[in-house]
């Protein structure tokens, strides 16, 4: 298949691709980001993203490049170009491209937005949910705004880094007063030793996660108790369960942290639920189910 990306208006080559080295996305990170999933060529929870999209573009003033609605058939034409059936789309807008100045540029500097598709297949999650994966722990060591989707990572890319360099599939950042915020790239819940299912409430110091929100309306529909609450590495460790959730991992159980067993080592059973919910919500939007014994791409 094609490898495709879409620039301000053209879908052409990836290797084609290009934006000015004067966008400040480039020169201070000035720009924002939405990853969402594609199963059976489907976007999936594609309001949600293009709500948290338009906060983030509010929250510092960038322009939105288009109606929501010229954007789903931008997106959904890459999607269907590149011959994505199962995997994830990249959406970036930044505050265009002007020379170089800390402050805003003029107020009609076109915004810039790039989008690649790209093919995931989401089936390889269910072999590791049954195993899990694992995680370590590391200083937060982000900005006070975690709440927008900022292309500003790189806090969140060293600590990645810190956990793969460490063999874990997942770096949980922590607060200076000992507070969990979130992962590198997830949100991360834990379970009570009642069977209480937590999760960080919102607020400045975490991104609003989209599996978070969804699921925690699965759960609650289901009859689980849901708790919006912090909690600290204490009470990570001592959980009888954790679990992250984002785009690219809908749920993944964590069954080790910093070489310490989560409960007894293997996902439990609410973390199996939250599996569950999110497999069986995914096929309600878009039909899709993960095939068994797939061969790993799409
Ligand atoms: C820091 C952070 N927290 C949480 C998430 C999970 O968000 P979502 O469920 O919308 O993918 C992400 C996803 O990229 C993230 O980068």
């Amino acid at each position: 298949m094609p490898r495709l990306a879409y620039v301000n208006g053209r879908i052409v080559p990836l290797a084609q691709a290009s934006v000015s080295i004067e966008d400040r996305a480039y020169l201070f990170a000035d720009g924002i980001y939405e990853v969402a999933s594609i199963f059976g060529g489907a976007l999936f929870d594609w309001p949600l993203h293009l709500e948290r999209m338009a906060r983030s573009l509010n929250e510092l003033q960038i322009r939105a490049p288009m109606s929501d609605a010229a954007l789903r058939i931008a997106a959904e034409r890459l999607i269907r170009k590149s011959g994505v059936s199962t995997g994830m789309l990249y959406l970036q807008i930044t505050r265009g491209a002007a020379r170089r100045d800390h402050a805003f540029p003029d107020a009609r500097t076109p915004p810039g937005l790039s989008m690649i598709a790209r093919p995931f297949d989401f089936s390889r999650r269910v072999p590791e949910q049954q195993v899990g994966m694992t995680a370590i722990t590391a200083a937060d060591q982000r900005w006070s705004r975690r709440d927008i989707k900022s292309v500003a990572l790189l806090p969140n890319v060293i600590a990645k880094q810190a956990g793969k360099e460490a063999g874990a599939y997942e770096t949980i950042m922590i607060d200076p007063d000992g507070t969990v915020t979130e992962g590198s790239s997830t949100t991360v819940w834990v379970v009570d030793r009642d069977g209480t299912i937590v999760t960080r409430p919102l607020s400045h110091a975490v991104l609003p996660g989209l599996k978070r929100r969804r699921l925690i309306g699965l759960l609650e529909d289901a009859g689980e108790t849901v708790a919006e609450r912090s909690y600290d590495v204490a009470a990570l460790k001592d959980a009888a369960e954790v679990f992250v959730t984002s785009t690219s991992s809908p749920v993944m159980p964590i069954v080790s942290i910093g070489g310490e067993a989560v409960g007894d080592g293997t996902p439990g059973p609410a973390s199996l639920t939250a599996c569950r919910l999110m497999w069986e919500e995914i096929e309600r939007q878009t039909g899709w189910t993960p095939r068994a014994g797939s061969p790993g791409g799409d």
